[in-house]
């Protein structure tokens, strides 16, 4: 007997199976009967998918564009500018509110786990406060794992460093880290080797914004792989961006990439914001500052896409849709073969489940029973419709629901409604 059955749908691997689920839990995956469920929802011919995971976003900046004014020169430099006025004005409910109102955004979108970073550099800890406190409102439905996010300079503002610690004895899951914005290339290594210690020590994972830059000779990640080895953090360490690696010299490139593959080190580009603010000092030609995916994952490198904002200092757009996130990458990035698309859709689904380390993720028996139905056949064409949800399951109860999107037509002689797909399974 199962409380619910999802019937029918496709798995993003193709095969088509019912999936039986008990309380919390995948209790079965085959072909069910009806009978023995509580509910049953029919998703013949739909994909089904474990849900979207988001490896890198700011739930303390999301939902405040405009606030105080925007962002004119569209730099990453100018965006934490405006960011810090914000802090200057912003209250702790209001961060509180605004975080929840995107949470709704992703739950609809069947994204249900975000690793956000949240800033550290505030005396008063107030967006800390604010997130811990989110954290726990949404915890029955998203997993959301918290970075304490020196965003000024773990060295370079005065208290951050203290702050930082504040941040993690409050409860704070990840240790995080900025090296691009200290002083000198320097302080920016030494900020590495600390931040790694101080996660070494405490057991926790590190995810450090990394070389979010334009500079050829920026190579943060160098020394976060190093330190990543040194230590013996190996698969618990992140780079973020790494844009400044789309810069970088080939030849150095190609020593740098087996480093990182054997430091366990995994990247998560994010490619919403670093088509929007890389190159921005370029003229022409004009970088597209993505780092360099499919080379990293050559080498055998954890590899996923990141959202990092929506409609805040940095980024004037933005749905929570995991699968916009996926569709600019694979543009940027090139990847455009049927096994790179897949391999897209994997990046923001089991990829980021991986960086993420997630327990009991996916869909087979044990697993954690969440997923999301998506108006598509395949992986592929999830990606070129990004599609109505038409169905979300966290933890075994159905949070979402989104009706199919169809167009009605008044055309003489042609179909009276139609959909955008082009294989309808089922
Ligand atoms: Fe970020």
């Amino acid at each position: 007997m199962f409380d619910l059955i999802v019937k029918g749908g496709t798995l993003p691997d193709g095969r088509v199976a019912d999936i039986g689920i008990t309380g919390a839990r995948v209790t079965a995956i085959g072909n069910l009967q009806e009978a023995d469920a509580g509910e049953v929802i029919d998703v013949s011919g739909d994909l089904v998918s474990p849900p979207f995971v988001d490896p890198h976003f700011h739930l303390d900046a999301t939902l405040s564009y405009g606030t105080p004014r925007v962002n004119a020169s569209g730099t990453l430099l100018e965006g934490i500018g405006l960011w810090g006025e914000l802090k200057e004005i912003v209250t702790q409910e209001e961060m509180v509110s605004r975080a929840l109102e995107y949470c709704d955004w992703a739950a609809s979108m069947g994204l249900l786990a975000i690793r956000s970073h949240v800033d550290t550099c505030d005396d008063r800890l107030l967006g800390v406060a604010a997130m811990l406190e989110v954290r726990d409102k949404v915890k029955g439905y998203i997993d959301l794992q918290l970075v304490a996010f020196p965003q000024d300079g773990f060295y370079r503002d005065p208290t951050a460093r203290d702050n930082t610690m504040r941040a993690l004895d409050m409860g704070v899951d990840v240790v995080g880290g900025i090296p691009h914005f200290e002083r000198t290339m320097a302080d920016g290594a030494a900020s590495v080797r600390e931040l790694c210690e101080l996660a070494a020590a405490r057991g926790l994972p590190v995810d450090m914004h990394c070389d979010e830059t334009d500079d050829p000779h920026s190579r943060h990640i160098e020394t976060l792989a190093y330190e990543a080895q040194r230590l013996g953090l190996q698969g618990r360490v992140a780079g973020s961006h790494l844009t400044s690696m789309h810069s970088m010299d080939n030849y150095y490139v190609s020593k740098l990439l087996p480093l990182m593959a054997e430091a366990g080190v995994a990247a998560i580009p994010n490619p919403l914001i670093n088509i929007m603010l890389q190159g921005r000092h370029d003229t022409f030609p004009k970088r597209r500052g993505l780092t360099r995916v499919k080379e990293m994952q050559a080498q055998g490198i954890t590899v996923g896409w990141g959202q990092d904002c929506v409609l805040d200092p940095w980024y004037s757009l933005g749905t929570a849709d995991m699968l916009d996130v996926a569709f600019m990458g694979l543009h940027v990035a090139q990847m455009s073969h049927p096994d790179e698309m897949r391999r897209c859709f994997d990046m923001v689904t089991t990829q980021n489940a991986r960086i993420l380390g997630l327990e009991g993720y996916g869909l087979h028996v044990g697993a954690q029973a969440s997923l999301v139905v998506l108006d598509a056949g395949d992986p592929v064409e999830a990606l070129r419709l990004r599609p109505a949800r038409l169905a979300v399951v966290s933890k075994g109860r159905v949070i979402a629901k989104t009706p199919r999107q169809d167009a009605s037509l008044a055309l003489p002689g042609r179909p009276a409604t139609i959909r955008r797909r082009h294989r309808q399974g089922g």
